[in-house]
């Protein structure tokens, strides 16, 4: 495994006990409360499709699908701890890869019908490598539904806020410096990437996807008053979901 590959692997070894703690409560709430409604829409009727989750750390997403009625999920992990955890609940509809989503050859050509990475991207030295493994893997017609943080929340900024820590607006900057970006999470130092909007669209054309479809999510006051946690994602666009499509009769454009 490449030096940076290790290194990015082992900051989520450190995450994976908080993170699979979480998640274990039912997820964090930008998922709960507005993110899995998105994608379990985007995915529509997954009645008897197989579907690879790229990068499913402990496997939330995969059940999710299985529970709808999935023919099967496989879930690819780097994250030993993420995928031992994903196997403690699985269930015969799923099986879990101990594994890196940019170079999958343990995947077989044109083996399924859907694929999501639910968060993965923004942690990906090689998102292009990623796409194209996907593609691979899809049959033709097959979709990849892909959620990740808008690229203009990437960038630089956090909120500016008044004395009392009101927020007043997001701070954007850094949006055409791409590479990597370092924040803690959980106390955990993680590197996530930046990519501009152009990039990723670019990336995912050059691997013969059809973008069907971008989506923006955002929520209902409803949804504000059942999570005051949310109230950021009525006033800037946190999160992006790519709805792509494998051509019929495609040949990878590599
Ligand atoms: C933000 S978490 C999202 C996990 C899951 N999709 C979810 O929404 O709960 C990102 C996951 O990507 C995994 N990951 C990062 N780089 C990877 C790579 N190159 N190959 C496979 N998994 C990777 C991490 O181990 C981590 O589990």
């Amino acid at each position: 495994m490449p030096k940076e590959q290790q290194g990015l692997r082992e900051e989520w070894i450190k995450l994976a006990p908080h993170w699979i703690a979480e998640a274990r409560q039912g997820g964090d709430v930008p998922r709960r409360g507005m993110l899995d409604a998105y994608m379990l829409a985007a995915c529509g009727d997954v009645q008897g499709m197989s579907i690879l989750d790229s990068g499913c750390g402990e496997g939330r997403f995969c059940r999710m699908l299985a529970e709808r009625g999935a023919g099967f999920v496989v879930g690819v992990d780097t994250c030993e701890p993420m995928i031992e955890a994903a196997r403690e609940l699985q269930s015969s509809k799923e099986e879990y890869i101990l594994g890196d989503v940019e170079h999958m050859p343990f995947l077989q050509d044109e083996s399924f019908d859907l694929g999501v990475s639910y968060l993965n991207h923004c942690d990906l030295a090689d998102f292009e490598a990623n796409v194209h493994e996907v593609f691979r893997v899809l049959k033709d017609g097959g979709r990849f539904i892909i959620v990740n943080i808008h690229p203009m929340r990437s960038a630089t900024g956090l909120w500016q806020r008044q004395p009392d820590g009101a927020k007043v607006h997001v701070i954007l900057d850094d949006y055409f410096a791409e590479g990597e970006r370092h924040f803690k999470m959980k106390c955990v130092e993680i590197t996530n990437f930046h990519r501009t909007l152009a990039t990723y669209v670019r990336g995912f054309l050059k691997a013969g996807f059809i973008l069907e479809d971008i989506i923006e999510p955002t929520v209902s006051a409803e949804m504000v008053e059942r999570y005051p946690e949310l109230d950021d994602e009525l006033r800037v666009p946190n999160f992006i979901i790519y709805i792509l499509k494998k051509p019929q009769g495609a040949l990878a454009s590599l």
